[in-house]
């Protein structure tokens, strides 16, 4: 008897190929899409579809790739050069992605990309059609594919299709900038449970859907000719006990370690970001400047860790920011440092889990400043490795994450003045009052944490069905 299954379907596997000369290797994917769901795909016989982060043109290699995959219970959907060139690069992270994040200078419009998107998202779609059967729930994830619901819904009627943003959904004044914002909407109704990081994405979602589409709406139902659908707010999370036993494994200790030498007896700030533009890069070493030129008692006293993971820096936007940063860190470190001291240690690379929990559980301070960000990770895995329960978090008042997360000290990333406040309140706060802030942060990463989100996410869209059929 075949069991029902769950088939993710999202642009990037949670393993990717790199090479080593002509060797490929496998390697865990950053980003919070594949470490967030990393840890829940691998039950029964559910199956993750999605591109494995390289250009393999080569009949055998893709062979081999799909075979060593299966075993993982891992699909891969290969694209081409110029399938990435506009469908990922352009349409999903130029037009989309700094659209969304509220960048709308970034966005560019242009058809062929467009085009390309949609070709693209068919044929996901069709890959997920291929292996459907009957009882199965279709999972789709994230900006770059959203067409699939309603390309699948098209095909298999009755499918049972819920869909997860990871970004932020915008207010309908910059959606409505989207030439194709009818098209994309459509492509999303298709689903039945749409889920978002916060109330707010969901509201706008809806919103849009009343302006644009005309669709009739009841709080949180939409009706797409009289079958309702659902969308609502389904914050994502970590896998809490993953961090939380890595930050209390005997086995680190010789990285932590090293890091506490490292920094002697400074407090030492650490961020963690891929690179991009909605991080808020720019504002925090700016305010890390400013810290340190209005309190020159720090100097010596503080060391900032910067790590920033290379990400679609064949973007122009991305490119010209990566310029930047190196600019500005060697401007400070130039700015600052003394014979013994160097302020910002930045590295432009990933780290493996290891020396990240290592990282998260020395650091006094997190920094966590996008100026935009549909969730943020980063915090809420600071938040696990804290297992002494000390430590300051500083979170951007534009993150998801800062609507669970009260106990931060939460700042606009944009007043440069009351960041760099948060920073000297950090750097001073007494240990009780970090006690009382990081316990609380905890207690609500470990209650809401990713088994949850899955688990409400999956019973709301069975809930979804059940009233479809009462109602038809
Ligand atoms: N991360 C990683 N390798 C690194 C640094 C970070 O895999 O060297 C992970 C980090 O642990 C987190 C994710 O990348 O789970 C970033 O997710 P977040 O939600 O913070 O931001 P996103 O990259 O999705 O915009
Ligand atoms: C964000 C997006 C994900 C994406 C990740 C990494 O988390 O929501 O969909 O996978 O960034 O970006 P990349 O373009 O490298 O997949």
């Amino acid at each position: 008897m075949n069991r029902a299954k769950t088939i993710i379907v999202s642009n990037r596997l949670p393993v990717k190929i790199v090479f080593n000369g002509e060797q490929m290797i496998y390697q865990s994917s950053e980003g919070g899409l594949a470490t967030g769901l990393g840890s829940i795909y691998k039950d029964g016989d559910n199956i993750w579809i999605g591109w494995p982060g390289a250009i393999i043109n080569e009949e055998t290699k893709q062979e081999k790739i799909a075979d060593d995959l299966t075993d993982r219970n891992l699909s891969p959907i290969f694209l081409t050069e110029e399938e990435y060139n506009k469908y990922y690069e352009g349409f999903s992270n130029e037009t989309l992605w700094p659209l969304f994040h509220y960048f709308p200078s970034y966005a560019n419009y242009s058809d062929e990309n467009w085009n390309m998107y949609k070709a693209v998202n068919q044929k996901f779609a069709d890959a997920v059609l291929e292996v459907l059967k009957n009882d199965d729930q279709i999972w789709v994830h994230d900006y770059q594919l959203m067409l699939v619901p309603q390309m699948i819904r098209a095909k298999a009627r009755n499918a049972k299709i819920g869909f997860f943003l990871h970004i932020p959904f915008p207010s309908y004044e910059v959606f409505r900038l989207l030439p194709w914002r009818d098209e994309l909407l459509k492509g999303l109704v298709g689903a039945d449970l749409l889920g978002f990081h916060t109330y707010d994405d969901s509201k706008y979602f809806i919103n849009s859907c009343q302006r644009i589409l005309g669709l009739t709406t009841n709080s949180n139902q939409l009706f797409i000719h009289d079958k309702p659908i659902i969308a609502d707010a389904f914050p994502i999370s970590i896998d809490f006990d993953k961090f939380n036993s890595l930050a209390n494994d005997p086995l680190q200790k010789p990285h932590e370690e090293n890091i506490v030498k490292r920094k002697g007896k400074a407090k030492l700030m650490i961020s963690v970001d891929r690179l991009d533009y909605s991080k808020g890069l720019i504002n925090r070493l700016k305010a890390f400047d400013k810290l340190l030129e209005q309190n020159p008692q720090y100097i010596e006293k503080v060391v900032f860790v910067q790590l920033v993971v290379p990400s679609r820096d064949t973007v122009k936007q991305y490119a010209d920011l990566k310029e930047e940063v190196d600019k500005m860190v060697s401007n400070i470190n130039s700015k600052y440092s003394t014979l013994e001291w160097v302020p910002i240690h930045y590295f432009y690379r990933s780290f493996s889990i290891d020396l990240l929990a290592a990282l998260y559980k020395t650091a006094d301070i997190a920094l966590v400043t996008p100026m935009r960000d549909g969730m943020n990770l980063v915090s809420k895995e600071y938040v696990a490795c804290k297992t002494d329960e000390t430590g300051v978090l500083i979170l951007s008042e534009m993150a998801g994450a800062s609507k669970e997360l009260n106990d931060a000290l939460v700042i606009n990333p944009n007043d440069s003045n009351k960041f760099v406040k948060a920073l000297v309140h950090a750097l001073e706060m007494p240990v009780d009052e970090q006690r009382q802030r990081m316990r609380s942060m905890r207690e609500i990463v470990s209650r809401f944490n990713i088994h949850h989100w899955v688990k409400v996410f999956m019973n709301r869209l069975e809930d979804v069905k059940v009233l479809q059929r009462k109602l038809s």
